[in-house]
């Protein structure tokens, strides 16, 4: 058999283990593995590459993808479904393995609808897909943002100062939270829940009479201030073009934060976006052994013929479920979650 295998969407540390684990488990099924070159893109216009065991020695600690990736959607393109069918056709491919976020997948789901058979494995840095518990890129992701915001701390500490880090999660906060959380960030900021500016000032304010010389504010790049308060009540966008899937270019409120503070507070204050810092890099241990078990699973469920299914982490198990459960809705920080964690420890 041969087995195509594609990196759509944002890219991660991560995604090299995963293929790694596909070539070398799904040679030793016989198979032969085609990479299809900048996610779909590389399937319309039917960029390909034979993979053997010599092309991944070693791959799992290296960031980004040897495949490299894009945005490209087919279902965006004129014939895009058609040509992605002609390419495989051509290429003899009997299964196709995508790597992706919910994009990606998406795109795998509508094609396996129209009969193509393809298996998903999960990847985001945002672990936002609700049909597993992690995605590979997310550990990463947190590790480096708390890096960050720990080497912040001491030159805010040094300045008395405020510091605001942005951090990436496009519509869910589930890098904020962790990783604000662990690096003690005193205000953690979340597109799920609005935040009044007020009440941000107050709490600065209140930290500096008793005494806390400095605060680091950690908030996602797509939070947003909560209807009735007066100040920005949309998220910031960078101004860019939407991309092939309606996604709109977050970046920018950590900017508008440190000017509305420093106006209303009188405290020195800078801001940092960590941007694409979270997305480069090697991979964590964590998500080597997750992104190597999703491709050893994804080469089992293509021998076992059970298409149209994702990859999926459940607790400590390694499992499938339908690509349709994976494109669903968002998964989101819960209410309880952030009242667990972050509205005992406000303004600590
Ligand atoms: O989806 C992953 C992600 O890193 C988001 O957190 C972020 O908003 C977006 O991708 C950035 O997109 P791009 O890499 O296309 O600039």
């Amino acid at each position: 058999m041969r087995i195509g295998v594609l990196t759509g969407g944002g890219d991660c540390p991560g995604l090299n283990a995963v293929i790694r684990a596909i070539v070398i488990q799904g040679e030793r099924e016989g198979y032969q593995i085609v990479g299809f070159t900048e996610g779909w893109l590389g399937v319309l216009e039917n960029r390909s590459r034979k993979l053997s065991r010599k092309d991944v020695e070693d791959i799992q600690s290296e960031g980004g993808t040897i495949l490299y990736t894009s945005r490209t959607n087919p279902y965006k393109e004129s014939n895009g479904s058609i040509r992605v069918k002609d390419t495989l056709k051509k290429e003899g491919i009997d299964a196709l393995i995508a790597i992706g976020g919910d994009d990606t997948l998406g795109v795998a789901n509508r094609l396996y609808q129209e009969g193509v058979k393809t298996v998903g494995v999960p990847k985001t840095i945002d672990n936002d897909l609700s049909a597993t518990d992690y995605t590979f890129g997310f550990d990463t992701a947190i590790n480096i943002a708390i890096e960050g915001m720990d080497r912040l701390s001491t030159t805010a500490r040094s300045h008395h100062r405020a510091v605001i880090v942005e951090i990436m999660g496009r519509q869910a906060g589930w890098i904020t939270l962790q990783a604000g959380v662990g690096a003690g960030a005193s205000i953690i900021l979340i597109p799920e829940v609005p935040f009044y500016i007020e009440e941000i000032c107050e709490t600065l304010i209140k930290r500096k009479k008793e005494g806390n010389n400095y605060t680091i504010i950690a908030v996602a790049e797509g939070a947003k201030a909560a209807e009735g308060s007066k100040f920005l009540s949309q998220e910031v966008v960078k101004g860019e073009k939407i991309d092939a899937f309606g996604h709109i270019l977050l970046g920018g409120i950590a900017t508008l934060l440190e000017k509305e503070i420093a106006k209303r507070t009188g405290i020195e204050t800078r801001s940092v976006i960590l941007g694409h810092l979270q997305r480069g890099g090697r991979p964590s241990a964590f998500d080597r052994f997750l992104a190597t078990r999703f491709g050893l699973k994804a080469i089992e469920l293509v021998k076992k013929e059970k298409f149209g299914q994702m990859t999926s982490l459940r607790g400590t198990e390694i499992i499938s479920v339908p690509l349709q459960e994976a494109v669903g809705e968002t998964k989101r920080v819960p209410q309880k979650l952030y009242e667990e964690v972050v509205k005992p420890l406000w303004g600590e």
